[in-house]
């Protein structure tokens, strides 16, 4: 079992005896870089693409530490290649890539990054909405293919977002800032979550808390910010998007599983619904094929945090998780703090 005073001893007061050994599955960035390789031996994956799992499985054997990406699995297979691990840093805010329970029982402390993405994943969920309302990439690749030939009243006639109704599916942090954005478009905001938020935020947002049905059935965009757990894998189904209005859009930046990607396609080829923006799919980095050839789907490569600032700011949150951890301290982002056997 690892105590705090094990942590300790690594580095305590003297110059460290051993240096910890920690493996980053990408190269980071170079602010974050600074601050693993002041703490410990770091093993960088430079090799463009994600790590793959037999050489994970390979590498993380001698390793103290762990910084990774949503892609890579941390789960009883990991933990028992890697029987020195005290810590698991990834370097998202979801972290249903992660095992807790599991690092929990083997006493690593798994850490996520919280609070640095907040708004630029409720940008991005703009940019999704206002792009295929407004059918900008449709309209984009028709242009570049030499199709202009002059302005005329009905090119490319879109839908207005301002003064819509916007529903939101996960009322945290991501979804509150969605619901802000809205203000300046003069929307009218319907979110439902498995827990109503406090009345204040509830007038500052000026968001009305309805039943998931209500919602599907009265929102001109729907936009999921909701974790993966069970209960909301699938939760955008065939049945749900039955509810949804005719000329209703689906965003989705959480996470693809939420969404049964095969009845969307579904019901944007047969017009049940009138778009959808996806960041995010079932099987990454797998897009459904039925998806590609719809015009009235907006597809990014999960792109939700991806401005240089943010992912920077992720990339040193995770580092410095993973150094706390080295230095004795609960890191500041612990999902299990508990691991920590003092
Ligand atoms: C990205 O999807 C994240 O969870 O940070």
């Amino acid at each position: 079992m690892y105590t705090v005073a094990s942590f300790i001893a690594i580095t305590y007061g003297r110059r460290p005896v051993t240096r910890p050994k920690i493996l980053a599955t990408h190269p980071l960035f170079p602010e974050a870089r600074k601050i693993l390789d002041a703490a410990g031996e770091v093993d960088y994956w430079n090799t463009p693409g994600a790590i793959p799992r037999d050489e994970l499985l390979k590498r993380v054997a001698d390793k103290d530490g762990l910084v990774c990406l949503l892609t890579e699995k941390v789960n009883a297979e990991l933990l028992s290649a890697a029987p020195k691990l005290k810590v698991a840093a990834t370097v998202s805010v979801g972290f249903d890539n992660i095992d807790v329970p599991a690092c929990t029982n083997r006493h690593v402390v798994a850490t996520n990054t919280p609070g640095v993405l907040d708004n630029t994943t409720a940008d991005f969920a703009w940019t999704l909405m206002l792009a295929v309302a407004r059918r900008l990439v449709e309209a984009d690749a028709w242009l570049r293919a030499g199709n202009w030939t002059g302005w005329t009243l009905d090119q490319f006639c879109g839908s207005d977002v301002w003064g819509k109704t916007l529903g939101i599916i996960g009322f945290g942090r991501i979804g509150q800032e969605v619901a802000r954005r809205s203000q300046g478009f003069s929307m009218r905001i319907l979110y439902t979550d498995s827990r109503r938020v406090s009345e204040k935020i509830e007038e500052e947002l000026r968001a009305e808390y309805v039943p998931l049905d209500r919602l599907l059935a009265e929102s001109d965009f729907v936009s999921l910010h909701v974790p993966l757990t069970p209960d909301t894998r699938h939760l955008i189904n065939a049945e749900s998007l039955r509810k949804m209005k005719r000329t209703a859009f689906l965003i989705n930046t959480s996470r693809g599983p939420v969404v049964d990607e095969a009845a969307l396609a579904a019901a944007l080829a047969n017009r049940t619904i009138a778009g959808a923006g996806l960041d995010v799919y079932e099987r990454e980095p797998q897009v459904n094929p039925a998806l590609i050839p719809l015009k009235n789907a907006v597809l990014a490569p999960h792109l939700g945090s991806s401005s240089l600032e943010t992912r920077t700011k992720m990339a040193v949150m995770a580092a410095s998780n993973v150094v706390a951890c080295f230095e004795g301290r609960v890191p500041p982002n612990a999902l299990n703090p508990e691991a920590i056997a003092r």
